[in-house]
């Protein structure tokens, strides 16, 4: 029997167990009958065996037993039928719940993120309130003010420069997860040499060689794709600043069928054991003492890359620089050429 069963396709084998299991059944097997029908239930599941197919495969039995010329009560075949469906019920009723808890998952999320965009866009008056009143009192009572005075105002300008850019630095990264993404030519290349002579313009001291490969080319959102290479290329600006000689690159290669984007930087790097925690939100691994930033640059990068539908991802090690990867997902027109 083993060697003729092996030929059988699953459905064939299937019909022939459901037959046989119903036969038992209205002759009376009972509970033992129901609890076959769920099993076979459970198997056309497994087995990729549709609902309707199953009500085809009970269809025909009744046909076979009836042609055998055994009774079929309408009860009982009507039973051991829906016995046999109920486990579909359940995968039904759990991509059910599943969908719903997805659902109630991003409204949440949804709702945090108007809640932090609201609680940022919102703490930029009082901000600028405190701004404008520590300057003021900087300049109107520079007389009054003991030295002491002086030094505490400064602190209060600074954290005040520092919980703008948090505020600035949350606000974008709600910006960009919000409306519609574009899909044009992007000059990568160009990006990178704009940002790179706007930074040697602000510090022209610094010794920094450039390593910008021509004519990379990507299809995106042209201003998100800015936002994505102004913060990797502040990055390594950033980290290679107590580099006498930094060198900062930038080009693509092509890694199967897909092209890999990269920026890399000979600066501080860091320690690939806190890589995972790099992109999310304020999470910084040098401190503001050593390096001064929010935190939020690479969560925006993450966020901007996620949704061209790619990949980002970084490499480092402490003191040896570091390189950061990213891919964009295909464009509706097609890949961009290597
Ligand atoms: N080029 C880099 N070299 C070394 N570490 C980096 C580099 N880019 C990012 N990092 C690390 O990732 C952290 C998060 O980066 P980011 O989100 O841009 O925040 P920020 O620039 O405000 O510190 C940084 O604080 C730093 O620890
Ligand atoms: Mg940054």
């Amino acid at each position: 029997m083993g060697a003729a069963n092996d030929q059988l396709d699953v459905r064939t084998q299937l019909a022939r167990d459901y037959t046989e299991a119903l036969r038992a059944h209205i002759s009376g097997a009972g509970e033992a009958g129901l609890t076959r029908a769920y099993e076979l239930g459970r198997r056309a599941v497994t087995e990729g065996i549709g609902v309707l197919d199953l009500a085809t495969v009970h269809h025909e039995a009744l046909l076979e037993i009836g042609a055998a010329g055994q009774e079929c009560p309408v009860n009982l075949s009507g039973q051991f039928f829906a016995e046999s469906i109920s486990p579909f019920e359940m995968t039904l009723r759990l991509d059910r719940e599943l969908r719903k808890a997805k659902e109630a998952a991003e409204a949440a999320n949804r709702e945090l993120e108007s809640f932090s965009y609201s609680v940022a866009h919102d703490l930029r008056a009082p901000l600028r309130g405190i701004e404008g009143f520590s300057s003021m009192l900087a300049e109107d009572c520079r007389e009054r003010l003991s030295e002491d005075g002086h030094r505490y105002l400064a602190h209060i300008r600074d954290a005040v420069q520092q919980m703008r850019g948090l505020v600035e630095g949350l606000l974008e990264l709600a910006r960009v997860a919000r409306g519609e993404i574009g899909d044009e030519r992007v000059d990568l290349s160009a990006l990178v040499g704009h940002v790179a002579k706007r930074l040697q313009g602000a510090e022209p001291s610094r010794q920094v060689e450039f390593a910008i490969q021509e004519r990379v080319i990507a299809f995106g959102d042209a201003q998100l794709l800015r936002a994505v290479l102004e913060n990797l290329l502040g990055n390594a600006w950033k980290f290679t600043s107590k580099r006498e000689q930094a060198r900062i690159e930038f080009g693509q290669r092509r890694e199967g069928d897909e092209t890999v984007y990269f920026m890399r930087d000979n600066g501080a790097g860091f320690d690939m054991a806190y890589v995972e925690k790099l992109f999310g939100v304020f999470q910084r691994l040098h401190g503001a003492e050593e390096f001064q930033g929010t935190g939020i640059g690479l969560a925006t990068v993450q966020r901007i890359v996620r949704r061209h539908g790619g990949r980002v991802w970084a490499e480092g090690a402490v003191g040896e620089g570091a390189t950061f990867y990213f891919t964009l997902g295909e464009s509706v027109r097609g890949p961009a050429p290597a």
